[in-house]
């Protein structure tokens, strides 16, 4: 069925032109507009494309409202928004200003095919069909179902492609028996005397020459050191021989869903969570004590080297990180 509209109907409003479609020189104007859009858009790729080259991605810079924040990190998501906002902007304005602005009548037919079209249409498939032999060819119509759904299968393999699982991967950090504890920012080695007591400290792993950090292994490595008095302590004789001189380390990552726990309160000796405020309590080795945590942060081992400086003990004893998969509930 079609539908016909009639646009001399004087019941349709006038149509009313752009300024750019009567005036070259609001015409021109616009032209420029939308090039600058693209120039934008393709500084901001560029930018994006020198970030992830160039800027090492364990650069950080202070910024305004969000603190010390990591450079390289910042650099790609300001150059790939830069990149997609302009380019969306420029194609916007390219359409509403220059693009044709006439006005079309488009008719509507009836989207089902007339019984007899479809009729033709199921007789054409089945004469095919036997032409081609399917009836009678069982052998190909099986290799042919073998193969389709073999291709069907194939996207899954390409989960592999996702990684391990995450569990296996925060099985292991770069933490090992006698690696130094280093300043983050910083990267300086670091006495006991250097934490007052109530002091926190973020420390990462000395890694051996040449191996670089990823933002994989800082994530997975970030210890938090807090400072208390020794007697303060209310530790197992094991857990307490993992301390030193009243300092305790413990993994950054939460234990629920891997949120950085970041806040300290020095009044309480308590470590919260930020995103789901799980609260840690320190003197008891990071017991769970409020919120969806199910396990306390992992500590780790540490003590000094010959020159005072704190070191590791051992590796972490358990994953560090999220351990909502291993919750019966
Ligand atoms: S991630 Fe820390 S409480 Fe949820």
């Amino acid at each position: 069925m079609s539908h016909e509209i009639d646009l001399s109907d004087p019941g349709l409003p006038v149509h009313q032109h752009r300024r750019t479609d009567t005036d070259p020189v609001a015409e021109k104007k616009a032209e420029r507009q939308v090039a600058l859009y693209f120039v934008l858009s393709a500084l901001g790729t560029i930018l994006f494309i020198y970030a992830y080259i160039f800027i090492p991605i364990t650069s950080f810079v202070f910024v305004p409202l969000l603190g010390s924040t990591n450079t390289h990190q910042l650099m790609l998501g300001l150059g790939l928004t830069f990149s997609m906002l302009f380019i969306g902007l420029g194609a916007i304005h390219w359409a509403k200003q220059l693009m044709p602005d006439s006005e079309v009548i488009a008719h509507r037919h009836e989207l089902r095919s007339p019984k007899d079209e479809r009729d033709d249409f199921v007789a054409t498939v089945k004469e095919r069909a036997a032409a081609a032999g399917l009836g009678r060819r069982s052998l190909i119509k099986r290799t042919l179902g073998l193969s389709l759904g073999l291709v069907g299968l194939s996207p899954l393999l390409l989960l592999r492609d996702l990684g391990p699982l995450p569990e296996k991967q925060l099985e292991t950090t770069s933490w090992a028996k006698g690696v130094r504890l280093l300043t983050d920012p910083g990267d300086r080695p670091i006495k006991a005397s250097d934490l007052e007591v109530g002091a926190v400290a973020q420390v990462l792993p000395e890694l051996g020459a040449g191996v670089r950090r990823t933002l994989n292994s800082i994530a997975k490595d970030a210890v938090l050191l807090i400072r208390l008095r020794p007697e303060e302590f209310r530790l197992s004789p094991e857990r307490l021989s993992w301390t030193h001189e009243g300092i305790i380390a413990f993994s950054k990552i939460c234990s629920h869903m891997g949120c950085a726990v970041a806040l300290y309160e020095q009044q309480t000796k308590h470590l919260l969570c930020p995103c789901h405020q799980s609260t840690f309590d320190v003197p008891q080795a990071a017991k769970v004590i409020f919120g969806p945590s199910a396990r306390p942060l992992p500590q780790l081992a540490i003590t000094v080297d010959d020159e005072g400086y704190l070191i590791a003990q051992q590796p972490f004893t358990e994953p560090v990180g999220p351990s909502f998969w291993e919750r019966s509930s």
